[in-house]
């Protein structure tokens, strides 16, 4: 795979021919073929889904649904109608939330979620067991990033309502075991929810084959635009869940004194939605199904483990997160000097990279630090930029010691 072949898909890099964009876990860059899909629909096809009649409204409505099959099909759903279109995966897990846990949750009921969960899979279901005096329990992890799954089993009993667990740790890059998690909660008949936003845009996910109840992922993150999101949910679970928001498209018939409800997925996209955002995630899943992803994970693999190496070795840097079944994020602290500041040095010096406490501040609390320095890689990243990372890191260094 020659990484600047695929650099060419992306105009973001002839407007930044220098700088290193190694920030990918927040956000990918977008193909122009995606930048396209968007400009396309607003110049040529624009029109509202779902409500004219005229052709080319209706036109609209067929690719909207379409993409929907697409998505369907990339992860491997039973239907398009299991794959509700949301703004990403916070907005995803609040509508699980409110819409399925919300109104079967009891006092003493218990939620549980991981001690690596990004804050968009913890605060909605600490907000709701709050709400029903139920309570949040954790699932521990070591000091390299593993969950401890005996813990896990024994967390679970006749009082959990639901299991919350990130696919990926968007800041240690830990691959959690979601396979065996979902296996063993199903022993017990309890739902399963993976936040899959750092693991679909370059992992195959089969929701049937994993027998995963809720599977939520944001578009922005493998290549497509802001502000579109998917919910996949089994049928059982979509069919028993009311709206969580209410407005026009999601209904079947309205009445002043009653209203009764579309069938979902529309019954959960009231409003007009982000039609255009829709489009862009067509886009961005066709640009991925045409990407070799058994030789988009050898070269991620490859700039992992460079940059695992070459960091390792400089004196006072501490990786953290070194579980051995991990993706292509790369967290770290370097003695005496705070991530914020290592972030700034290496951004004038045209690395781009995450630091802070990368939305997961009781992970930091656990490994009492700050935050870290994260460095995130898409297939459009070569070596030469991780010896750039690492030459500022060294400079860093130097400059601070
Ligand atoms: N959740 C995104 C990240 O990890 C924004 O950077």
């Amino acid at each position: 795979m020659n990484p600047l072949q695929i650099r060419t898909h992306f105009p973001f890099f002839s407007h930044h021919p220098a700088l290193a964009y190694l920030d990918n876990a927040a956000t990918t860059q977008k193909p122009a073929a995606v930048i396209r899909a968007i400009t396309t629909f607003y110049e040529k096809e624009n029109t509202n889904i779902h409500r004219g009649i005229y052709p080319l409204a209706t036109q609209t409505s067929l690719k909207y649904e379409a993409v929907r099959q697409q998505i369907a099909d990339f992860i491997h759903a039973p239907s398009s109608k299991n794959i509700v279109y949301t703004s990403g995966t916070t907005a995803s897990i609040n509508l699980v939330a409110h819409a399925f846990l919300a109104p079967r949750l009891q006092r003493g009921d218990e939620v549980i979620v991981s001690a690596m969960e990004h804050h968009a899979n913890l605060i909605p279901w600490q907000q709701i067991c709050r709400k029903a005096g139920a309570l949040l329990r954790v699932i521990p992890m070591n000091r390299a990033g593993e969950l401890d799954l005996s813990v896990f089993r024994k967390l679970l009993s006749p009082k959990t309502q639901l299991v919350a667990v990130t696919h990926i740790s968007n800041t240690l890059g830990t691959v959690n075991p979601i396979e065996e998690m979902i296996r063993i909660s199903h022993q017990r008949n309890i739902p399963v929810l993976v936040d899959g936003a750092q693991s679909a845009a370059h992992y195959a996910i089969d929701v049937q084959a994993l027998d995963v109840d809720f599977f939520v992922f944001s578009g922005h993150k493998l290549y497509g635009p802001t502000g579109i999101g998917v919910l996949y949910a089994k049928e059982q679970h979509l069919a028993g869940m009311m709206p969580y928001q209410f407005g026009g498209d999601a209904i079947r018939d309205v009445r002043f004194e009653e209203t009764t409800f579309a069938d979902p997925p529309g019954r959960f996209e009231p409003g007009t939605t982000n039609i255009a955002g829709v489009a862009g995630l067509g886009a961005a899943v066709s640009f991925l199904k045409n990407l070799d992803q058994a030789a988009v994970q050898d070269h991620l693999g490859q700039l992992t483990q460079t940059a695992l190496q070459q960091l390792q070795s400089i004196d006072g840097l501490q990786i953290i997160g070194t579980a051995p079944r991990r993706t292509s994020i790369v967290s770290f602290v370097l003695r005496n000097v705070h991530p914020h500041d290592v972030a700034t040095f290496l951004g004038a010096a045209g690395v781009a990279v995450r630091a802070g406490h990368h939305c997961t501040q009781p992970l930091m609390d656990f490994l009492e630090i700050p935050g870290t320095t994260r460095v995130s890689f898409a297939p459009y990243n070569t070596l030469t930029e991780v010896e750039r990372l690492v030459e500022g890191v060294k400079e860093v260094q130097a400059f601070f010691g």
